[in-house]
């Protein structure tokens, strides 16, 4: 085997949890072992400066048939490394092609950190410290207040700097300034290390606590006011409050958990949100039937569910290094997810739904909406959604570039995967009645919409009111 490509195989393993660099690249068969531990070992200490310039510089969404491992091994014998001195094949004349483009993002990299030497990324370049840098986002609940009031509250303590025309400008965010998000309308910025737990804004509910990769599934998933949406995997409700300023309180968003404390900590977060539109329900979404006529109207489906979380900033900051599930977990969490996906899927009058999830593995993320996708047999599709995100979905089928990921160091955020999957024609299982309400917007789906009376769910007797 290639040098380059045994480097490869064991970072995947060790991303895998098979086992440690040493036991993996002993294991290989690649016969010059002390060469092949000095590359894997390299490459996994430059990892995030690596994934960030790949990232940017859009490498794996032009090569399609490069796999992220190998990107990242020859990234680094690139711009870091010996300069193919071990070899690089066939690949060599691909990566020679997006040279200067890896250079100059290397060399931005570099400019925007304040370091001159490759050397000095490691120190902000690690994972830890790109966690640790996360700003602190905070949410205006705007079924309690607007922006424009949170901020003016704020400048009597801090200097407020506009709305941020880019990541740097969060970037560079220190003491006492704050700055809306260039993409988010209502969401404040503010240094990482802010604390707001205890500010009586955010006691009172006109403020949430939430990043903004976390912000974003509501955001995409974009139901108008009057519709109804189900939250398949709700508490502790974050995103359900998020849905619910979305919808103004007008329209009706079935929440459903299957853990009774959190969904407890839901109601209590819901009431003190202003949340009125929302009924919680102790069930498991798998048994929740697609044709009993309380969801006959609902077209939007938000589906976050259990994850490994290995994306979460706080297991990153304080669980440095336990990073991925093992192989067990992950199918078992994966076997889930993908039944929830394929199930919410069948939800007769579904236009819209969005998969989200806090985890950085394939297993949980492309592969769960590829088999999804494959098994609605071209009903749903992935929607392209903000083009200029930069760090997308792993090359992995066609059309996985739709899908979204976050991360500390390409998008400033916790680690995230978000799909946005639309439904390609209106069902013909269900009237055209029973799904489109007058005063409803149209669907963000580009299916046509024809004008029809509204009908009001009943309210479920399983169901508890939140507020
Ligand atoms: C990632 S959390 C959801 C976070 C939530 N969306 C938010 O933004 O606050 C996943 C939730 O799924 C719930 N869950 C797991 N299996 C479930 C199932 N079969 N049906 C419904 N909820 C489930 C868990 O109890 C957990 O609260």
């Amino acid at each position: 085997m290639a040098l380059y490509a045994a480097a490869a195989a064991v970072l995947a393993g060790v991303e895998s949890r098979q086992g440690s660099i040493k036991g993996l690249v002993y294991a290989s068969s690649f016969q010059n072992v002390k060469q092949l531990y000095a590359l894997v070992c390299e490459t996994q200490r430059y990892s995030a400066v690596l994934d960030s310039v790949i990232s940017s510089a859009g490498l794996l969404r032009a090569e399609k048939k490069l796999r992220p491992h190998l990107a990242k091994v020859l990234v680094y014998e690139l711009l870091l490394g010996r300069g193919f001195r071990g070899g690089g094949g066939r690949w060599k004349p691909l990566l020679n092609r997006h040279q200067a483009r890896l250079k100059a993002e290397l060399a931005r990299l570099k400019v925007h950190r304040g370091v001159s030497r490759n050397e000095d990324l490691l120190e902000v370049g690690c994972g830890l410290a790109q966690a640790s840098q996360v700003p602190r986002f905070v949410r205006v609940n705007t079924l309690k207040t607007c922006s424009d009031d949170a901020i003016d509250y704020f400048k009597e303590t801090r200097f407020y700097q506009g709305r941020a025309s880019s990541l740097e400008d969060l970037r560079a965010l220190k003491g006492k300034c704050f700055l809306l998000d260039p993409l988010l309308p209502e969401l404040l910025v503010f240094p990482a290390q802010t604390d707001l737990h205890e500010h009586p804004l955010y006691q009172a509910g006109h403020l949430i606590l939430q990043d903004k990769a976390s912000c974003l599934p509501a955001m995409l998933l974009a139901p108008p006011p009057g519709s109804h949406v189900i939250d398949a995997c709700a508490a502790p409700g974050n995103k359900t409050s998020h849905l619910a300023a979305l919808l103004k309180n007008q329209g009706k968003i079935f929440a459903f958990d299957l853990d009774a404390k959190r969904l407890a900590s839901m109601a209590t977060l819901l009431a003190r949100a202003g949340v009125s539109c929302c009924q919680l329900a102790e069930e498991d979404f798998l048994a929740v039937s697609p044709s009993d006529q309380r969801y006959r109207q609902v077209q939007y489906i938000l589906l976050d569910p259990s994850c490994s979380g290995s994306g979460m900033l706080t297991r990153q900051l304080e669980e440095p290094g336990t990073g991925l599930p093992s192989k067990e977990r992950l199918r078992a969490l994966a076997g889930f997810q993908q039944r929830a996906l394929c199930h919410a899927l069948t939800f007769p009058s579904l236009q819209r739904l969005v998969y989200s999830t806090c985890s950085l593995c394939q297993e949980e993320n492309e592969d769960v909406v590829q088999e999804a996708l494959q098994q609605s047999s071209g009903t749903f599709r992935l929607a392209p959604v903000l083009p200029s995100w930069p760090h997308r979905g792993l090359n992995t089928f066609p059309g996985a570039e739709h899908c979204l990921r976050a991360s500390p160091e390409t998008t400033l955020t916790g680690g995230f995967f978000i799909a946005v999957l639309e439904r390609v024609e209106v069902p013909s299982s269900v009237s055209q009645a029973e799904v489109s309400a007058p005063e409803l917007r149209s669907s963000p789906s580009p299916a046509p919409k024809k004008k029809r009376r509204r009908r009001n769910a009943a309210a479920a007797p399983s169901m508890l009111p939140c507020t």
